[in-house]
């Protein structure tokens, strides 16, 4: 049965407030981190809603964005109560925080004291360098790094440190991410609810077994570039024959969104909603005719296979590198 709009926003307003009572947040905000590293104690003004979480991001890059401007929309964390770290020339992320009311660092370590959480972003050759900077295994590590597994995190962290492994995507900036983590041995229950929370408020997010992590990268992680690509080429076609570029980007963005939506809201099997909307000799099934010949289901399945064995050795260099 479908939820009216007034139903949808009752229930999301009900699992923003559990959420927030799940995440049992701190009180106080008692410092200030300013951009060269310095950290300003200081009282929080009364008008800021404390009961949200603190976000620290190591690696304040595209995907840290992507999250922190989707916590911010489902009202899960607030733009000062998160903090990032960024490289002192990378200006773009630096002032993106910023719009956003954030502060950065150019440190690590005073992230890693802000945080209540800790949302590991660099690129995964980084890893090995931020991870000895974490000292004791009080706070939850929650790691988007592609192909680093929970077993060298949890080596290069002190003993019993809870960690999860997440793989997002960046439509998480526009709450329409796909998400999966897996748990490290010392996350407790608290740990996945509260990740799965927050992930799940920027989109879907699923429980797997780690094994699973390089196919979904390869799948979710990697797809929103293929799908840009199938959008792109729609609306050349789209031009071609006619159409303005405005209109034809409009309708090939719009045309996925559609049916990306039918499949995940009907249950119908794609194949059954593609029968539906192709009629004998007409001209979807010519269409479908040619991407046939031009092998579009089998280069998906390559890009998918491809994807997913690049990570692995992605993840095997750099298991050798540490
Ligand atoms: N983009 C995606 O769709 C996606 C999806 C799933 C997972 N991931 C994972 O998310 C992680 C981040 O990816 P991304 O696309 O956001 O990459 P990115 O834009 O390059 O972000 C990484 C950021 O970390 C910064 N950095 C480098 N060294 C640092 C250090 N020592 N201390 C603090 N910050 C440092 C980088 O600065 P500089 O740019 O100046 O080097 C950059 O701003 C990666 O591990 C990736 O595998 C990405």
């Amino acid at each position: 049965m479908k939820m009216s709009v007034g139903l949808k926003t009752m229930a999301f307003v009900k699992l923003n407030r559990r959420v927030r009572r799940i995440l049992n947040v701190r009180k106080y905000v008692s410092d200030q981190l300013l951009a060269d590293g310095e950290v300003k104690k200081q009282r929080i003004p009364l008008n800021i809603n404390t009961n949200m979480l603190k976000i620290g991001f190591l690696g304040g890059g595209k995907m840290a964005q992507a999250l922190a401007k989707g916590f911010i929309r489902a009202g899960l964390s607030k733009g000062e109560m998160m903090l990032a770290s960024c490289l002192p020339n990378d200006i773009g992320s630096i002032e993106t925080f910023k719009e956003m009311g954030s502060n950065t660092v150019f440190a690590n370590a005073p992230v890693i004291d802000y945080g209540d959480v800790l949302i590991l972003s660099v690129k995964p050759q980084v890893v090995p360098k931020i991870l000895p900077e974490i000292h004791d295994n009080k706070k939850l590590l929650i790691s988007i790094a592609m192909g680093v597994s929970l077993t060298s995190l949890e080596r290069a962290l002190p003993e019993k440190t809870p960690v999860i492994r997440v793989m997002p995507n960046t439509p998480a900036l526009v709450g329409c991410g796909a998400t999966v983590f897996t748990r490290g041995k010392y996350a407790s229950d608290k740990d996945a609810e509260v990740t799965e929370k927050l992930f799940s408020a920027v989109g879907i997010c699923e429980q797997v077994p780690e094994n699973l992590i390089d196919p979904v990268t390869a799948l979710a992680g990697s797809g929103p570039a293929y799908v840009y690509i199938i959008i792109e080429a729609m609306a050349d076609g789209g031009v071609k024959m006619g159409l303005t570029r405005p209109i034809a980007y409009k309708l090939a963005a719009q045309t996925v969104l559609g049916a990306g939506t039918m499949v995940r809201e009907t249950n119908i099997h794609p194949g059954q909603l593609k029968d539906d909307v192709t009629s004998p000799a007409g001209s979807t099934i010519t269409g479908i005719h040619h991407l046939e010949k031009q092998g579009l289901r089998s280069a998906l399945i390559d890009a998918i296979e491809a994807a997913t064995l690049r990570c692995r050795e992605v993840s095997l260099q750099t298991e050798k590198d540490k």
